[in-house]
C-alpha cells in the first residue's frame, strides 16, 4: 500500500495547527483552503475566525504566518487583502508527491481508501419485462454505474439491485395469450436480444388487441391474474418465460452499453411478493398505516402532490392486492435487515420522486430508516430532443435505446475514420464502439443529474469541447508521445524547477483523489467529468508551452514524460470509474 497525502491535505493540516496555536477558539477551525489563481492555494478561513475571536483579521493572519514553518512543502506564504493567506508550494514537493503517486502499483494513484466505509445498495438500471427500454432507462444505468464505480474506488461496499418491473396485471393478458398460442415466444436459449424483443413486441401487440376487442378473452386474462397471484404452477412457468426472454434482451442492451450486469443483482419487483403481507402487517401494527375504505394507507400532512393536494400512499388496495409501493417498502426491509445497508441509493427518474418521498417517510416512521441508515433518490432529469422536447422519433414514438446507441457508434466511426487512415475495418469498429458509447455516457454524466439535457449526437462526438472524445484523444496523444520516446523512460526529477504550466498540471493531478471522494459523497459524477476535462485542458497548455521530447536536458525529457504518463494514467482511471474506455490509439 502506498497512499499519498495530497498537497492540499498537508497544507490544510499545517495551517490548522498554526491556527490552533494562535487562539484557543481556532482548535478544529477549517482554514478554508482553495486552489487559487494568484498563488497555488488561498486560505480564507481566518476572516471568520477573527470575527469569532474579536481580533483584527490581518493581525491574526500575520500571527498565523509567523507560526507556519515554511520549508519542504510550503515555499512561500503571504497575507493579502483583509486577511487571506496566499500559499505557494515548493516545486520539489509537487514532483515528489506526483512521483509517489506514479510509484503506487496498486492502481490507485496513491489515493487512500475511506477510513470507515459503509455499504451502499444502489437501485439502478431497472427496465421492465416485455417492454422496450427507453432513454430514461439509459440514464439510470449510466449514472448508477458511474456512481458505483466512484463509490467502489473510495472503498465503500456497493451492492447493485436492478428492480426490474416484472409483476403486475398486464401479465394476465400476456400469459393467457401465450397459453392459447403456444410457441409464439421462442425459447430464451434460442434467441438473441433483437429477436427476443421483437417476439415480445409481437406477443404484446397481439394480446393487447385481443384484450381490447374480445370480452371473453378479457375475462380469461383477468382470471389469469388471479392464478398468477395465487402461485399457480403452469401460470408461473409462462410468466418465467417472459422474464427470461426479456433478460436476453436486457443483457444485449447492457452489453452494447459496455456495462456489466450481474444476474444475482437482478432482483425485480416480484422478488418481494412473499414479504409484502408481512410489510403490511408490521405497518398496520405500528399504526404507521391505517385502514381507509378497506385499503391500507399511510397519510402525510407535509407531502403534497399535484395541485397541492395531500396524497396518501397505498400499501394494500381494498381488494387485497399489493402494488409498487408495497414492493418498494418490502425491498427496503430486505436491503436494511438482509443486506445490512447503511445507505440506500435510488437512481430513478425525478418524476417518481413523490413516490419515493412517501416510501422513505413511511420507512422512517416504521424505524427501518433512521440516522444510521439513510435513503436518497437521485432523481434524474429528462432526455430532450434537439427541439427541447422529450426525446421522440420524427413519428412521435419513443426512441428505441438500441437504435440510439447504434447511431452514436456509427457517428463515432466517421470521426475515427477521419482521424486515423491507417486502421483496419475491425480496428475502426472496435474504436468506434468505445468512442460512441463513451460519448453517450459522458454527455449524460457531465450535466448535473437532476437537470434535463439535450441528446445531440453531433455535439457528443465533437473533438472540441467538453466531450469524452476530446479526453480520449488527449489520452491517445500521450500514448503516441510515450511510444515515440522509445528507449527513454519517464522518470521524476524533483530537483528540476517547474514551469508554471507544469505546476498547474501537477497540482491538478494531485487533486484527483480528493475530487473522486467529493463527487462520490455528493453523488455528483459531473464533478469528476469537470475535473477530467480540466485535466485535459491543463495538459494541452503544458504541452503547448513545454517541449517534451525536445526539452533542454535528458532529465527534463524524462521528467516531462513522467508528467505525461501520470496524466494519462489519471485520465484512464477517472474515465474508467465512469464506465468510459480510453483506446490506446485514436
Ligand atoms: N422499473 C421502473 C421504471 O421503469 C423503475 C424502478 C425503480 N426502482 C424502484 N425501486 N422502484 O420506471
Amino acid at each position: 500500500m502506498a497512499s499519498v497525502t495530497s498537497l492540499s491535505d498537508s497544507v490544510r493540516q499545517q495551517l490548522a495547527s498554526a491556527l490552533s496555536a494562535t487562539r484557543p477558539e481556532a482548535v478544529g477551525a477549517d482554514p478554508l483552503l482553495r486552489r487559487s489563481d494568484r498563488a497555488d492555494f488561498q486560505a480564507n478561513g481566518i476572516l471568520a475566525l477573527a470575527k469569532k475571536a474579536k481580533a483584527n483579521p490581518r493581525e491574526l493572519a500575520t500571527e498565523v504566518v509567523s507560526r507556519l514553518a515554511t520549508g519542504e512543502v510550503i515555499k512561500d506564504v503571504e497575507v493579502s487583502g483583509p486577511g487571506f493567506l496566499n500559499l505557494t508550494i515548493a516545486d520539489r514537493a509537487i514532483t515528489e508527491n506526483l512521483a509517489a503517486r506514479y510509484a503506487d502499483d496498486t492502481g490507485r494513484l496513491g489515493v487512500p481508501l475511506a477510513g470507515n466505509p459503509g455499504t451502499t445498495v444502489i437501485d439502478y438500471a431497472q427496465p421492465n419485462v416485455a417492454k422496450e427500454m427507453h432513454v430514461g432507462h439509459l440514464r439510470s444505468a449510466v449514472i448508477g454505474d458511474a456512481l458505483r464505480g466512484m463509490l467502489d474506488f473510495t472503498g465503500e461496499k456497493t451492492i447493485g439491485r436492478h428492480h426490474i418491473g416484472d409483476w403486475g396485471t398486464q401479465f394476465g393478458m400476456l400469459i393467457q395469450y401465450l397459453l392459447e398460442h403456444p410457441g409464439e415466444l421462442a425459447p430464451a436459449s434460442e434467441v438473441d436480444g433483437e429477436q427476443a424483443m421483437s417476439n415480445l413486441n409481437r406477443v404484446y401487440k397481439a394480446s393487447r388487441a385481443l384484450f381490447d376487442s374480445d370480452d371473453e378473452f378479457k375475462e380469461r386474462a383477468r382470471k389469469r391474474v388471479v392464478a398468477l397471484q395465487s402461485g399457480d404452477k403452469e401460470t408461473l412457468e409462462l410468466w418465467q418465460q417472459f422474464v427470461d426472454e426479456s433478460k436476453v434482451y436486457f443483457y444485449s442492451v447492457f452489453e452494447k452499453l459496455d456495462m456489466e450486469i450481474r444476474d444475482d443483482e437482478i432482483v425485480g419487483e416480484s422478488a418481494y411478493n412473499e414479504g409484502m403481507p408481512e410489510t403490511a402487517r408490521l405497518l398496520e401494527e405500528m399504526g404507521v398505516a391505517v385502514r381507509s375504505e378497506g385499503a391500507l394507507v399511510v397519510f402525510f400532512d407535509d407531502i403534497r402532490g399535484k395541485d397541492d393536494q395531500p396524497v396518501p400512499l397505498i400499501v394494500q388496495k381494498a381488494d387485497g392486492g399489493f402494488g409498487y409501493a408495497a414492493s418498494d417498502l418490502t425491498a427496503i426491509r430486505d436491503r436494511v435487515f438482509g443486506l445490512r445497508a447503511t445507505t440506500l441509493l435510488y437512481v430513478v427518474d425525478v418524476r417518481q420522486s413523490l413516490h419515493f418521498k412517501m416510501v422513505f417517510e413511511t420507512a422512517r416512521r416504521a424505524g427501518w430508516l433512521n440516522d444510521d441508515v439513510t435513503a436518497h433518490n437521485m432523481g434524474y432529469g429528462t432526455v430532450l430532443g434537439a427541439d427541447g422536447k422529450p426525446f421522440k422519433t420524427r413519428e412521435g414514438e419513443t426512441v428505441r435505446l438500441e437504435d440510439l446507441l447504434d447511431e452514436a457508434v456509427q457517428r463515432a466511426a466517421e470521426v475515427v475514420r477521419e482521424k486515423a487512415r491507417d486502421l483496419t475495418e475491425d480496428e475502426i469498429r472496435e474504436r468506434a464502439a468505445q468512442v460512441g458509447i463513451g460519448a453517450v455516457k459522458y454527455a449524460d454524466l457531465s450535466t448535473s443529474p437532476s437537470r434535463d439535457y439535450k441528446f445531440d449526437l453531433d455535439q457528443m462526438v465533437s473533438l472540441n469541447g467538453d466531450t469524452s472524445v476530446y479526453l480520449q484523444y488527449a489520452y491517445a496523444r500521450i500514448q503516441s508521445i510515450l511510444r515515440k520516446a522509445g528507449e527513454v523512460r519517464p522518470a521524476a526529477h524533483p530537483e528540476l524547477e517547474l514551469h508554471a504550466a507544469e505546476r498547474a498540471l501537477g497540482l491538478h493531478l494531485d487533486a484527483f483523489g480528493d475530487t473522486v471522494f467529493e463527487a462520490a459523497a455528493e453523488y455528483a459524477p459531473h464533478k469528476l467529468t469537470a475535473y477530467l476535462y480540466q485535466l485535459a485542458s491543463l495538459y494541452t497548455s503544458f504541452y503547448d508551452r513545454c517541449p517534451v521530447l525536445k526539452a533542454d536536458s535528458p532529465a527534463q525529457v524524462e521528467n516531462r514524460l513522467f508528467l505525461c504518463d501520470l496524466t494519462a494514467r489519471t485520465l484512464t482511471k477517472g474515465m474508467g470509474l465512469l464506465g468510459i474506455r480510453t483506446p490506446e490509439r485514436l
